[in-house]
């Protein structure tokens, strides 16, 4: 697995390592040999070595970093990265059956995310490096986690970029249809080779835990598939009404409030952009409102009209909170920092006319680590405030 193939980068691009991105561009290569999927050296033009990358001869990251030594990048070395990621799962995660193992770059394994959903595990590989090894990881996770079934969960369309196939395929065990998980004491159905993601949005975890805590009175989950938020609040809301633009992701959600025996939950499936309007047009009030919306700025040439999304929903809602109410609002576009998320919340306030604390800032899951050197890696923003 190891390789000799070398690879000449710039100034520009060791300027990068140096700073601990793990990407580099396809501009920022001056020489290339190596064909694509390999494991590839990295010199400047002056010979100094700078690491050991994977090396796509299709996206325009070319390169992605695995490491700055010069390790041998075996069996043995994948399986210690492995452990790494396993410990900090020890450490982090708990009263949950699903969470995340390997969350790529953010845990210095470029390109493979696991997720475990009790005894199935689900693995992506989205680049060519990453796809080449991934029965090496398989079999290292057999041998560490020893799970009853291994899905391939590669239908994500990033695949294409790397002229990879987009595929979902069993790779050990039992086709794991439908499985019943428990996360923060409720019971949620998962289907990891056909559910959003790889079944679940398991970044929110803990802002579901929290928002739990915080919800009261009659409650409003925008955005809710499979109903997460929602039947956390209707732990301590009286009522809650929670929507999804998505039929499918709306019968999972009544699915799951079935399964736990929750009554207080009203799912229907509509736009949040038409329905905010209506419910704000009829002067209607909540006490506790969760927006959680897909990503909007997908690309860096769709920030403008995702500034003017968030700005909307949030306006809206910020108008239907009674004062005292709580808004639990997240933004996953890795394009839109946090700062720039505050800002767009502390406009959409002003307009609306209301005076709001920041309880919380909180990000994506302690099992979604992030890199400070690498911002890409750090995209959920998700504000608790309360309107005074
Ligand atoms: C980030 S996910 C929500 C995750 C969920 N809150 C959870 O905790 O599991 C975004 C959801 O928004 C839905 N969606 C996308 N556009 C929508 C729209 N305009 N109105 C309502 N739902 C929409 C998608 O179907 C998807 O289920």
């Amino acid at each position: 697995m190891t390789s000799d193939q070398r690879v000449t980068i710039s100034k520009r691009a060791t300027e990068r390592v140096k700073a601990g991105h793990l990407w580099i561009y396809r501009s920022d290569i001056i020489d290339c040999q190596a064909e694509g999927g390999l494991v590839v050296s990295l010199y400047d033009n002056k010979d100094k070595f700078y690491g050991k990358a994977f090396y796509s001869n299709k996206s325009q990251i070319a390169l992605r970093l695995i490491t700055t030594q010069n390790d041998k990048i075996d069996r043995d070395f994948w399986q210690n990265r492995i452990k790494i990621a396993l410990d900090l799962r020890q450490k982090v995660v708990s009263d949950t059956e699903v969470c995340r193992l390997i969350n790529s770059e953010g845990d210095g394994f470029p390109s493979v995310i696991v997720d475990r959903y009790k005894d199935v595990l689900s693995l992506q590989t989205l680049s060519q490096g990453s796809d080449k090894i991934k029965m090496l990881i398989a079999e290292i996770l057999i041998k560490l986690v020893n799970p009853v079934s291994i899905i391939e969960r590669n239908d994500g369309k990033v695949r294409e970029l790397e002229g990879l196939p987009r595929q979902n395929l069993i790779l050990k065990g039992p086709d794991p249809d439908e499985i019943i998980c428990a996360e923060n004491g409720l019971k949620f159905y998962f289907h990891p080779l056909s559910g959003q993601k790889t079944g679940a949005f398991l970044d929110q975890r803990e802002n579901r835990m929290w928002a739990r805590n915080y919800s009261f009175g009659s409650g409003l989950d925008c955005f809710c598939y499979s109903g997460g938020f929602a039947l956390n609040m209707a732990q301590n809301c009286c009522q809650v009404e929670a929507l999804d633009i998505s039929k499918d992701a709306i019968d999972l959600s009544k699915k799951n409030a079935l399964l736990n025996g929750i009554e207080n939950i009203l799912f229907e499936a509509d736009n949040v952009f038409d329905r905010l309007k209506l419910y704000d047009s009829q002067k209607k009030k909540f006490d506790t409102i969760v927006l959680d919306p897909p990503a909007f700025a997908k690309s860096r040439s769709h920030v403008q009209a995702a500034v003017r999304g968030y700005k909307e929903i949030n306006f809206r809602a910020l108008r239907m909170l009674n004062p005292g109410g709580i808004l639990i609002t997240a933004s996953c576009s890795q394009h839109i920092d946090e700062f720039a998320f505050l800002n767009i919340l502390t406009r959409a306030a002003s307009d609306a006319g209301r005076k709001v604390q920041v309880i919380q800032k909180r990000t994506q899951s302690q099992d979604h680590p992030f890199l400070l050197s690498m911002p890409e890696t750090y995209y959920l923003k998700c504000v608790f405030l309360r309107v005074l």
